[in-house]
């Protein structure tokens, strides 16, 4: 087995911390042998660095000031202490028109900061049926395929917050794709698109499968706490 460590990432969207997150026993603490992040709203990002949680911003822009009303920058997100950053995440990539471009730039400018950028693509439905999968995942990774030191997320659009998934070994080979394309050979690819307590045994025993992003079963604690007890133990 490839000597990568389980990452899990709790990416809480536009959502409140979870009641208990700050709890000494909380899942959401990151533990010696896996890497568990969370993904907390801008708001939330110092709260969680302050109780010493593993924190990411799930957005960032790559100027360091300047007149980006709404907007928080890479440096900012370091500087409260976080550590990692999503980047071209699909609900960004649609609901802020993000392209390619844009986003391989959040890329380059986290690692200048320091913060590990955590990139995420993904195929949706009719790229899925039409074939296009593996053509879209190239594109996407086009600009940083050469880039050391990101992790990648990844999330086809149609599993998110859907209930539906590829099989794990679907996924699977679908990461070996994405490894073939990326230079550095130990970049982690995680899983993410409705990853829950009861699919991610099968998940995280396939090969190329190094951890998840999980979305809504990261908001209920004691679902969260089965996931990452099953990356521990895999
Ligand atoms: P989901 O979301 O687990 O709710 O499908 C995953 C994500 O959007 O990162």
């Amino acid at each position: 087995m490839p000597n990568r460590k389980k990452f899990i990432g709790a990416n809480w969207k536009m959502n409140a911390a979870p009641v208990g997150w700050d709890a000494s026993d909380s899942p959401y603490f990151s533990m010696s042998n896996i890497d568990v992040v969370v993904f907390p709203t801008s708001i939330d990002l110092r709260m969680c660095t302050q109780k010493k949680l593993s924190v990411g911003a799930q957005y960032g822009r790559p100027e360091t000031a300047g007149a980006f009303t709404g907007d928080i920058a890479m440096q900012e997100i370091r500087a409260v202490g976080c550590t990692h950053v999503l980047c071209g995440h699909s609900e960004r990539r649609q609901h802020h028109e993000e392209s390619d471009e844009m986003i391989s730039k959040q890329v380059i400018s986290a690692l200048q900061c320091g913060l590990i950028p955590l990139l995420c693509i993904g195929e949706n439905a009719d790229q899925r049926e039409m074939g296009e999968t593996k053509e879209v995942l190239a594109q996407q990774l086009l600009a940083v395929s050469n880039v050391e030191g990101m992790i990648v997320a990844y999330e086809p659009v149609w599993a998110i917050g859907t209930g539906k998934t590829p099989t794990a070994p679907e996924a699977n080979e679908t990461h070996a794709f994405i490894r073939s394309l990326l230079k550095d050979k130990n970049t982690r690819i995680l899983y993410g698109g409705s990853m829950n307590s009861a699919n991610a045994a099968e998940f995280l025993a396939q090969p190329e499968i190094d951890g998840g992003l999980i979305g809504g079963a990261s908001l209920k604690p004691e679902e969260f706490r089965k996931i990452v007890d099953v990356a521990r133990a895999s």
